[in-house]
């Protein structure tokens, strides 16, 4: 039975094949802060050996626990802080139990062990709530410091997309640098109390992994370190941008229920919005991402459950003044959720601005990579978890492999951003100056129409520039072919340059008058600028032009 070897893996017996798994502490962060951040009070901190203090060594545990891989203590450590382990209990409780005093009945002596431990652990644990909160731990392998005391000593985004989510509260086999993929579709339980233990968990009293539909520790980590970036109490990551979407406007808009959304946005979500939500008989009020009078009256005219928006948009890269919108949608009681992909995390805090929820596809800028499809919403706990109950039943899981493909991706967030941000804004420059470009889109631009607005809420524009070639349908084809760096394809936010003419790979389906009702053009390029060299793509783009 998998649950009976889980009390043998623990005897000092078969600590042997663990010792490969060795490995030097953590230094300790809990002194000497860097960075101005607040931080745990080191006082209100549990150790290992505070534990052994408490519950563990007046009941004379031998020197063998000691033993024990270092990376083990600190997961003791840990768990201690999150209340919510059940092996790390049993771990002590094991190891007390042989190598104590024998007692006449191991069964009772692990037992009342268990409860010292329980006692010491929650005793300190109810003094650390913050640290406790929002934790999720199988007692297995230990991921993320989800205390979000990781962000403590990290004093800016760029060190928050490398560490954040890992450093600090997982300790993992063999001490990896990395974050391990956990390929698994369900949990087990371990042996002490296990039924009892399910039953916290039903109860929502503790917090543990339970099937993978529900949570996974390698996903936990992606959502870490996004709510981390985002200033987020919570995140949940999904299986694309768009399953993220749905799942948000299904949660938070009632049937029968109002909804404002904008003009300009991407058409896969305009579909839904116009096509699906109706058969829900939610009715949506659409504005021109500008037209605050249009939201207040839409706020006036309907109960209006939720305004939701890309800000920037796509593929136009109108802004929407998030403060301003965020105070008017909360006077009359709706919620706000920006869909904040093209901006990135780091580009953009909506929710530092007022917004209640920001969503991504992280299969853009976040992933970075062009290797994988995500999609996340972050926001307060509460809305999270309503969200993320409805997420539960209609699943649209995240598989572990490509939320480590997001946690690898981020690490490098911030560099190809700055890049991005910067090719983006001086090849705006250049296709605005060309005599054979018609017109530029790009919020970095003084032309923009929400240029002031950008300037106010984004500290970067991105790393797309939409702009009209100055020719037809065939011309525009034929400067698109010309261009030697950039993929033609429909996506952006990664590595690789990519370009695309919306009017075939995303309207083609529509006739030219329909086409034009959404502001798309046959001329219109939306450009992704990569992380490939500024100069490389500006002769690349020069020559493409010169083309036509
Ligand atoms: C602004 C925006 N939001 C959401 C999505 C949907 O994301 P995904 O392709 O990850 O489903 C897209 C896709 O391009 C997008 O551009």
């Amino acid at each position: 039975m998998a649950v009976l070897s889980c009390s043998f893996t623990l005897s000092p017996r078969v600590l042997n094949p663990y010792s490969s798994f060795e490995c030097r502490p953590d230094p300790d962060f809990s002194t000497a802060p860097i960075g101005d951040k607040p931080r745990l009070a080191s006082s209100r901190r549990v150790t290992a050996s505070s534990l052994y203090a408490g519950g563990i060594s007046s009941r004379g545990l031998s020197s063998l626990i000691f033993c024990f891989p270092p990376n083990f203590v600190r997961q003791l450590s840990i768990k201690a802080r999150r209340n919510s382990s059940n092996i790390g209990v049993a771990q002590i409780v094991a190891a007390s139990w042989s190598n104590g005093p024998a007692p006449d009945s191991p069964f009772l002596a692990a037992a009342a062990s268990a409860q010292a431990a329980a006692a010491a652990v929650n005793a300190t644990a109810t003094n650390d709530g913050a640290a406790v909160e929002g934790c999720i731990d199988n007692g297995s392998v230990q991921i993320g410091g989800s205390d979000n005391s990781t962000t403590t000593f990290l004093s800016s985004d760029g060190s928050i997309t490398v560490h954040a989510g890992e450093r600090l509260g997982r300790g993992i086999v063999a001490d990896a640098i990395t974050t391990p993929v956990v390929n698994t579709a369900t949990y087990f339980f371990k042996l002490y109390g296990v039924m009892f233990h399910v039953i916290l968990l039903q109860e929502k009293r503790r917090q543990s992994f339970k099937y993978g539909r529900y949570g996974n520790p390698t996903t936990v980590v992606a959502e870490e370190k996004i709510s981390a970036l985002e200033g987020a109490e919570s995140t949940l990551i999904m299986a694309s941008g768009m399953c993220a979407s749905i799942v948000m406007l299904m949660t938070l808009v009632p049937a029968g229920g109002h909804m404002v959304s904008t003009t300009d946005c991407y058409r896969k979500t305009r579909m839904f919005i116009e096509n699906f939500l109706p058969k829900m008989g939610i009715s949506v009020t659409v504005i021109d991402p500008a037209d605050v009078d249009g939201l207040e009256a839409a706020l006036n005219k309907n109960k209006v459950s939720l305004f939701f928006t890309e800000s920037p948009t796509n593929p136009f890269l109108r802004c929407v003044d998030i403060e301003r919108v965020s105070k008017l949608c909360h006077s009359k009681g709706a919620l706000v959720c920006i869909d904040g992909t093209f901006a990135t995390p780091l580009n953009q805090k909506a929710l530092a601005l007022g917004a209640d929820l920001v969503l991504h596809s992280a299969t853009k800028f976040i992933g970075g990579h062009n290797d994988v499809l995500a999609g996340c919403i972050s926001g307060p706990e509460k809305l999270i978890t309503e969200i993320r109950t409805l997420h539960h039943i209609l699943g649209g899981t995240l598989n572990p492999n490509a939320a480590y493909l997001i946690i690898r991706g981020m690490k490098t967030l911030h560099l190809r951003v700055q890049q991005q941000n910067s090719t983006a804004l001086r090849m705006a420059q250049v296709l605005e100056a060309h005599p054979r470009v018609r017109r530029v889109y790009y919020p970095g631009l003084p032309s923009h129409p929400e240029h002031e607005i950008a300037k106010q809420q984004m500290t970067g524009f991105g790393g797309v520039v939409s702009f009209e070639v100055d020719g037809d349908l065939m011309t525009t084809i034929k400067f698109v072919d010309a261009l030697k760096i950039p993929y033609i394809a429909t996506s952006f936010g990664g590595c690789e340059s990519m370009v695309d003419q919306p009017a075939i790979m995303s309207y083609w389906d529509l006739s030219q008058a329909e086409r034009r009702k959404y502001g798309i053009e046959d001329n219109l390029v939306r450009f992704s600028f990569g992380v490939e060299d500024f100069e490389d793509l500006k002769a690349d783009v020069l020559q493409a032009l010169e083309t036509i």
